[in-house]
């Protein structure tokens, strides 16, 4: 046995293992036996790190609604960049994708039939009629939160605002299947149904990640799959879910400038929503919004 009963859990409660996750360990054992995937132990955050996240949560929630507040036609996505990279170094933060393995910007800014990794640009101009996903990630005390929203620029076609309510719905629907013992298919399962059922599609390659103590962790979550499959979800896992959903095809390309950019290859419209969220005892606590 790694942890003798009486020595402190592993998990950073500072209890006995006995009392803590001595049981919860013979759970999990027990699953992996029956074929489950079941999480490594250093997925699992301790209290002090999830207080860790749920701060730099606070922080990007703030930035977005700061955007939010901001974000009007006739402004550029440069503009939205420096007021995310301005807000959040005055508040003690670090905007996670300026220099992610290159990346050139603080905030991804994606619009119309941009799928992510939109990049900035002084003369990208938004005007009525735009959405465009904001995807904000924040570094704080060392901890990442990443969360992004659609925005409407002015009046939008009634195509175009159906496809980012029902992309949100699906993100709110697929929290519901965030509790302990449940599955990480039941959320891409939930997701795809939905999507489906509104004749959109949602990308299968390009999905959503553990995050916290690092910007991409395990697991990835697919937002396609099928219920009671893959990680057996488990309290003190954190990862975000951020469907991206075409109005048209699945099919898309890369930049090939700029080696981020990811578009539709139908030219057709793209929404995205994300959420940082942890599995707790008895459900789950989104960490952003
Ligand atoms: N925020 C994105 C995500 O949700 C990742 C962006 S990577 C970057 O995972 F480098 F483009 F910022
Ligand atoms: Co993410
Ligand atoms: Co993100």
């Amino acid at each position: 046995m790694k942890f003798g009963r009486n020595d402190s859990c592993w998990c950073g409660s500072g209890k006995k293992y006995k009392a803590c996750h001595a049981d919860f360990d013979a759970k999990l054992a027990d699953y992996k036996r029956r074929g489950v995937i079941v999480p490594k132990h250093k997925l699992l955050k301790t209290p002090a790190q999830l207080e860790g996240i749920r701060k730099a949560g606070k922080l990007n929630t703030e930035i977005l609604d700061m955007v939010g507040e901001n974000i009007r036609a006739g402004m550029s996505t440069e503009e939205i960049n420096a007021l995310v990279h301005e807000y959040t170094v005055t508040h003690g933060g670090i905007p996670a994708p300026l220099n992610y393995n290159g990346f050139p910007k603080s905030v991804c800014t994606s619009v119309n039939d941009v799928i992510c990794h939109g990049i900035p640009a002084a003369d990208e101009i938004l005007k009525e009629g735009d959405i465009i996903n904001v995807d904000v990630t924040t570094i704080l005390d060392g901890f990442y939160a990443d969360a992004s929203r659609m925005f409407c620029i002015g009046e939008v076609s009634e195509e175009a605002k159906r496809l980012v309510e029902v992309t949100k719905e699906s993100v709110d629907l697929a929290l519901k299947e965030v509790k302990p013992w449940g599955f990480l298919g039941d959320i891409g399962a939930v997701i795809s149904e939905y999507i489906y059922a509104h004749g959109y599609t949602v990308l299968h390659d390009i999905g959503g990640h553990g995050v916290g103590n690092e910007f991409h962790e395990d697991p990835y979550v697919c937002h396609i799959g099928k219920r009671g499959t893959g990680m057996l979800l488990v309290p003190g896992m954190v990862f975000t879910i951020e469907p991206m959903v075409n109005a048209g095809e699945e099919d898309f390309f890369q930049d090939a400038d700029n080696g981020w950019t990811i578009y539709t290859e139908d030219g057709s419209l793209s929404a995205q929503w994300e959420y940082t969220v942890a599995v707790t005892e008895d459900g789950a606590e989104v960490l952003t919004h």
